[in-house]
């Protein structure tokens, strides 16, 4: 049985179900049941993830930065160091990679994890393109029996996702017509950086530029500190999509969750003059998402950096809200953040009578931990909220919302095969250039 076919085995069946090789223990933290775990990124967002793989064999750690390997290093001192992913994802023992890289390699690493059977979690977003999100989450579908897979929305483990869930597919608001989300972050950039100074000889600057096309060095990409330098690059087309990808990932989360959605069939978008450099700041872009078996068709908005939706009430002051979604019905509204919500029924005949709360043991039950839901899922049934399907679905949309405004006109989009049906302009840009010697399939 190979190594990860039995990990698997020993937590789905327990202890005494089959027989297990003599000094191996099963249950999810003995000794001979622990993930092999390769970090990619292991400084920033990466040392969100050491105390939940603390508890697994972290085998393999890899950065661009060489002090950062060493931050990683201190913590799990037995682990082999790359520079190169390609070459960490090569190392014969792994069994699952988490990564915590920029934005833009994040399709490439999760696809060539999921090409070497690998579990795999994924900082958000999934990907950089639409084409891109397509690929890795083909991939993840082909293997979904024995692959595990996790988007990094954490936020999704909080209670109240599941709470908003309840009211709109109960009936709460009635029949739902529309879902908004928004952030309002706004981090102001003109151009790339030009070139200043030479990188660091600790700093592999050439391959933390990866498959992107190449800007020169500036010390301004690197300035942020632990967890937040993402804000030093993610606003540049070439390196990340700005808040869509950033903050987008986590706020569109809320809806998602609720409204049970593929792929929609159209996407607009608006917002400040277009910047071949730079990311916008103010965005709005909207969707038409098909019924379902158990709602009609829904229009989903993504606003950001100052763009807002229509508030239902006065008194309501949706500015109050940094990153929050809300729900549109027949009867009234939901508006939300991460950890709370209100109900605002409306009309002659929103007393509320229509709607049937659940009973204590019909609540959704919390997920747990999230990264540990996924250490978990690797070990066992592979399930978890935010898999790459689920999450894809999610930013494949947002990313073609960003198509939309470039392009400028409503696009028409057929999710089955990943086209636009109206503006070749628009199919140009579901996808972006390598530079050469770097293939998303390797
Ligand atoms: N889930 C969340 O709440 C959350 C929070 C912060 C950041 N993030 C995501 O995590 C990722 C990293 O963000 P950050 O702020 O830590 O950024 P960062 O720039 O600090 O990068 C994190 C680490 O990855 C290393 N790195 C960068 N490119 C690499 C490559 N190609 N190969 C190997 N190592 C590489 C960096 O040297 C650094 O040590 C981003 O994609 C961001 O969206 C998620």
């Amino acid at each position: 049985m190979k190594r990860r076919q039995f990990l698997k085995s020993t937590v789905a069946t327990g202890a005494g179900l089959i027989i297990l090789p003599s000094g191996t223990l099963s249950g999810a933290n003995s000794a001979g049941n622990k993930l092999n775990v390769a970090l990619i990124g292991t400084w920033g967002r990466g040392e969100a993830h050491f105390d939940t793989i603390a508890k697994e064999n972290v085998v393999a750690l890899c950065d661009v930065d060489e002090n950062h390997l060493a931050y990683g290093a201190k913590k799990f001192p037995k682990a082999k160091h790359y520079v190169d992913w390609r070459k960490c994802l090569d190392q014969k023992d792994l069994d699952a990679v988490i990564c915590c890289t920029t934005d833009q390699t994040h399709g490439f690493i999760a696809n060539w994890t999921l090409n070497r059977d690998l579990h795999c979690y994924m900082e958000k977003p999934l990907a950089h393109t639409v084409e891109e999100t397509r690929i890795v989450r083909a991939n993840y579908l082909s293997k979904k029996h024995k692959l595990a897979t996790q988007v990094g929305t954490q936020r999704h483990a909080k209670p109240n996702f599941e709470r908003v869930r309840e009211l709109v597919k109960d009936g709460a608001i009635g029949e739902l017509t529309d879902c908004y989300a928004w952030g309002n972050r706004q981090i102001r950039r003109k151009r790339y950086p030009p070139a200043q100074g030479t990188p660091p000889n600790t700093l592999h600057y050439d391959l933390w530029i990866g498959p992107a096309p190449f800007h020169p060095y500036n010390p301004e990409y690197f300035k942020g500190g632990p967890g937040m330098n993402c804000l030093s690059w993610n606003m540049y087309w070439d390196y990340g999509t700005g808040q869509v990808g950033d903050m987008g990932s986590h706020t569109i989360d809320l809806v998602w969750n609720a409204i049970d959605a593929g792929l929609p069939t159209t996407a607009e978008g608006e917002g400040e003059k277009f910047n071949p450099e730079v990311t916008p700041v103010e965005l709005h872009t909207s969707f038409d998402i098909p019924a379902n078996d158990w709602r009609g068709p829904v229009r989903v908005h993504w606003y950001q950096g100052g763009m807002m939706p229509r508030s239902p009430k006065g008194y309501v002051d949706l500015n109050k809200i940094g990153h929050g979604a809300m729900f549109k019905g027949t009867r009234g509204y939901v508006v939300c953040d991460y950890d709370s919500r209100i109900v605002l029924p409306f009309g002659d005949d929103a007393d509320m009578t229509y709607y049937n709360k659940r009973s204590k043991d019909e609540v959704i039950p919390p997920l747990g931990h999230f990264q540990g839901e996924w250490v978990e899922a690797c070990k066992g049934d592979l399930k978890t909220h935010c898999d790459f399907e689920y999450g894809g679905n999610a930013i494949e949309m947002m990313h073609l919302g960003l198509v939309a405004y470039r392009v400028g006109k409503k696009l028409n989009y057929d999710g089955a095969s990943g086209r636009v049906t109206n503006s070749a302009e628009a199919n140009a840009l579901l996808s972006r250039e390598y530079r050469s010697g770097w293939t998303i399939d390797g």
